[in-house]
């Protein structure tokens, strides 16, 4: 794992930026898995930034996205579709087509999440997958649990995923309760994975991913496993790292 320390939230999404410019730069049609949440939105700032600079396009890009609400519309403002539309697709030249987030609305949510990863496969999957993680260890919304689940899945939100993602909503009671996540299968298939984590909150699952045993109950663990990852994160997110003495 390539760990690169960054002082802040907004050199670690500099930092974040680059790594997905770079790989667009060098690969112009290239699938990226993208994520949503805190943790990337200044990053796709950058991006955005530098599409309007010129220094880079998305017209060949194709991105399918990590998690989406279930029973949540594309239009409602905490849906993952609206997140991906206003912090980045409707500022860039990608074509609407060309990207895809779970629908949380599917009259069939276990056809829908069937049909993802048989698109994801299709698409070779993501040559880039960017991850933020929870405060659990969740990455995508593949919460802590008994096992590894590999397909695109419909899953029970943990309650301390509740609880941190209330701060989006008006209430604790209107966060979802259930969400699509691609599963560890298809994280598990990119090419290269870049996980991203800034906060002292982040501290003990960046521990866990990075240093914990392999389990379930931290899922961003079985990253160990994946022979490409760049973690990129604050100097608060590896706290508990530099701590422990582990170079970074
Ligand atoms: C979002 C996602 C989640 C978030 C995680 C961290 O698409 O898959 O795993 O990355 O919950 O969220 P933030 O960045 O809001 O702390």
């Amino acid at each position: 794992m390539k760990i690169f320390r960054e002082k802040d939230y907004d050199a670690m999404s500099r930092r974040a930026a680059q790594v997905i410019a770079a790989e667009i730069t060098h690969n112009p049609a290239c699938v990226l898995g993208l994520a949503t949440g805190s943790t990337p939105e200044g990053a796709y700032k950058y991006l955005v930034d530098w599409y309007k600079k010129g220094c880079l396009s998305f017209q060949e890009v194709l991105t399918v996205n990590l998690d989406e609400y279930v029973g949540l519309s594309p239009e409602h403002e905490q849906s993952y579709r609206y997140f991906m539309q206003s912090n980045l697709f409707d500022h860039v030249d990608i074509l609407p087509d060309f990207t895809t987030v779970p629908d949380g609305l599917a009259a069939d949510l276990n056809v829908e999440c069937a049909q993802y990863d048989d698109y994801i496969r299709s698409q070779g999957y993501a040559a880039l997958q960017l991850l933020g993680i929870g405060r659990n260890g969740h990455i995508g919304f593949n919460e802590p649990g008994d096992c590894f689940i590999k397909e695109t899945h419909v899953v029970d939100l943990a309650e301390n995923t509740i609880d941190a993602n209330a701060r989006f909503f008006a209430s604790r009671d209107d966060v979802p309760k259930q969400a699509i996540s691609m599963g560890i299968g298809a994280i598990m298939n990119a090419k290269k994975v870049l996980l991203c984590a800034s906060g002292e909150e982040k501290a003990e699952a960046i521990y866990n991913t990075v240093c914990g045993p392999i389990t379930p109950k931290c899922p961003g663990s079985i990253l160990q496993l994946h022979p490409n990852v760049v973690l990129v994160a604050d100097e608060a997110a590896l706290s508990k790292l530099t701590a422990a003495g582990v170079a970074v």
